[in-house]
């Protein structure tokens, strides 16, 4: 049987893993966002534990995704590749045309194999060097 299931999670379900991953010297408030209660919060799931997490939001016919991130124990074991493409099979199905995120730029090399492009300068949040990226749906 496949051990990898996605599906939609809530908001608070994500929070552990967007904390200890994205912003673990920062209060767990701090990965909060005020869309949250109106996200699309998808979560794959290993043998039935939650590993990898990212939330939509729509505006209009775009759709922004946020707070991707995986365990580190379970990262380059290709759990995000499926939850991304699974979050973009459900942008396409739901009929949103682009689909955009601030990046770390560390994860450029990344997105860019999902067909995403820059289309900022380099901006940063905290110390943390970011781009806007975007692809067509
Ligand atoms: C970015 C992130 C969410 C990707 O999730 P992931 O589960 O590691 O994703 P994948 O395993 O599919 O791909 C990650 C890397 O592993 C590689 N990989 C994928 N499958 C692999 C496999 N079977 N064997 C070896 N490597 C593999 C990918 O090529 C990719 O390489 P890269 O680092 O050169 O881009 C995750 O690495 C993460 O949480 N990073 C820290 C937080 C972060 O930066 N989040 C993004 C904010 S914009």
């Amino acid at each position: 049987m496949d051990p990898i299931e996605i599906q939609k999670v809530n908001a608070d379900d994500v929070m552990d893993i967007r904390h200890s991953v994205l912003w673990p010297d920062k209060p767990r408030e701090f990965v909060k966002v005020p869309e949250d209660e109106n996200g699309i919060h998808l979560g794959l799931y290993f043998d039935s534990i939650l590993v990898s997490v990212i939330s939509l939001f729509a505006d209009g016919r775009n759709i922004r995704f946020r707070k991707f991130a995986t365990l580190p124990e379970k990262q380059g074991k290709g759990l995000g590749s499926r939850l991304l493409l699974h979050a973009i099979a459900h942008a396409q199905a739901e009929g949103y045309t682009r689909m955009w995120c601030d990046a770390r730029t560390d994860a450029l090399g990344f997105y860019e194999r999902f067909g995403f492009k820059k289309f900022s300068e380099p901006f940063f949040k905290e110390q943390i060097e970011y781009y806007k990226i975007e692809r067509m749906l």
